[in-house]
């Protein structure tokens, strides 16, 4: 009999905990997507940049990071065959990567999802989720470009870990990238680190780190999607990780109050609109005990930014399904995180992710 292991990975893993894809030339093909990417969000980077500065000068574009002033930067570099070759190309290479792995693992649809639903009731740790659960509009939207988005594609777990595995260009192989936020998640000064809940979870990579730091933690994981919990959950137990996901809005925790000692965002900021981060960080500090610590780990929002910083975000929240990164930027979400009640602790904006956000409730 296939075990539920053996139908969602039944060519193994690679790079530590991802699904192989369903055969050796989707490989081959989405090797040469993520050469192609890296060649054009690396090697051309540079050079698209000290040109698309060149034009902007030439335009007479300033350098205030202004909406106005951004839109008016972006309309003049859009008029120039390269620059906007350069960010089709970088679109068309999305869509193909995601194409080509969904389809991949599609190919096994019908086994992976009887897989989901074995794993469904084993443990260790627990899944719950109600697959008709109501859900906010921007849910809909296909943040990276992802089909289906978080939500709407049965796969979408295994779609998204892959993604991440190639997007980070090796930085996530074996988890690093959890692990690394997992250690940057700070602990309560009186070190009673009892229940730690991890905010839009997704593959749930980060909560099973947060369960390996803090073993005798009942460590919980939160997402919007219902795929994203029970891909999760399938996940944890195959490292033997006793760790609990729940389908959730993170901006309407079913938890008591003064429940847990330790919260994290993780990467989840920039992918919800900014009154939603509000509400989410409101319930974060209803949720926390007094001394209970919030860390959110998320991109910078370097106050220095200028037009360049400003168009890039504005060209990924088009261009890459990420509407929610310009307004997210702009924001300064340190600022919330004190409006809210908390007091921020720390917060390096030059270091971003590996710095974070680390705030406490009085
Ligand atoms: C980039 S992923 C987060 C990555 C993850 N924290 C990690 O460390 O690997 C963003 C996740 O947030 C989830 N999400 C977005 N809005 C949410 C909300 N209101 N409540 C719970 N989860 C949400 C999405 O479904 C998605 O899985």
């Amino acid at each position: 009999m296939t075990t539920p292991a053996e139908a969602v990975y039944p060519r193994g893993k690679v790079a530590g905990p991802y699904p192989a894809l369903s055969s050796r030339p989707d490989e081959a093909y989405v090797d040469f997507i993520a050469d192609a990417r890296n060649f054009l969000l690396h090697a051309q980077q540079y050079p698209i940049a000290e040109y698309s500065r060149k034009l902007l000068g030439e335009a007479g574009v300033g350098t205030s990071p202004d909406p106005a002033n951004t839109r008016r930067a972006i309309d003049v570099l859009m008029q120039d065959p390269a620059v906007k070759t350069y960010y089709r190309v970088k679109r068309s290479l999305q869509e193909s990567f995601w194409n080509r792995v969904l389809e991949s693992y599609g190919a096994n649809r019908k086994q992976i999802l009887e897989a989901f639903d074995a794993a469904d009731h084993m443990g260790p740790g627990s899944v719950s989720y109600d697959a008709g659960k109501p859900l906010p509009d921007y849910a809909r939207v296909e943040i990276h470009l992802q089909p289906g988005g978080y939500c709407f594609e049965p796969l979408a777990g295994m779609l998204y870990d892959y993604g991440l595995k190639v997007f980070m260009g090796g930085a996530a192989d074996h988890d690093f990238v959890a692990k690394m936020g997992a250690r940057a998640a700070a602990a309560p000064a009186d070190g009673q680190v009892r229940r730690i809940l991890d905010l839009g979870c997704s593959a749930g990579a980060t909560t099973t780190a947060l369960k390996a730091m803090h073993p005798q933690a009942e460590v919980h994981g939160i997402d919007l999607s219902a795929p994203m919990v029970r891909y999760a959950h399938l996940r944890a137990i195959q490292q033997k990780s006793d760790v609990h996901f729940h389908q959730m809005n993170a901006a309407e925790l079913d938890f008591p109050d003064g429940h847990f000692d330790m919260v994290l965002a993780m990467l989840l900021f920039h992918e919800t609109p900014v009154p939603v981060a509000r509400q989410v960080l409101q319930e974060a500090y209803r949720v926390l005990r007094p001394g209970g610590t919030l860390s959110v780990l998320d991109f910078s929002g370097d106050r220095k930014r200028d037009v360049y910083v400003m168009l890039f975000a504005e060209l990924d929240g088009s261009d890459n399904g990420e509407p929610f990164i310009p307004p997210f930027v702009r924001s300064n979400i340190e600022d919330v995180i004190q409006e809210v009640g908390f007091e921020l602790k720390s917060y390096d904006p030059s270091k971003a992710l590996t710095a974070g956000r680390i705030a406490v409730k009085p």
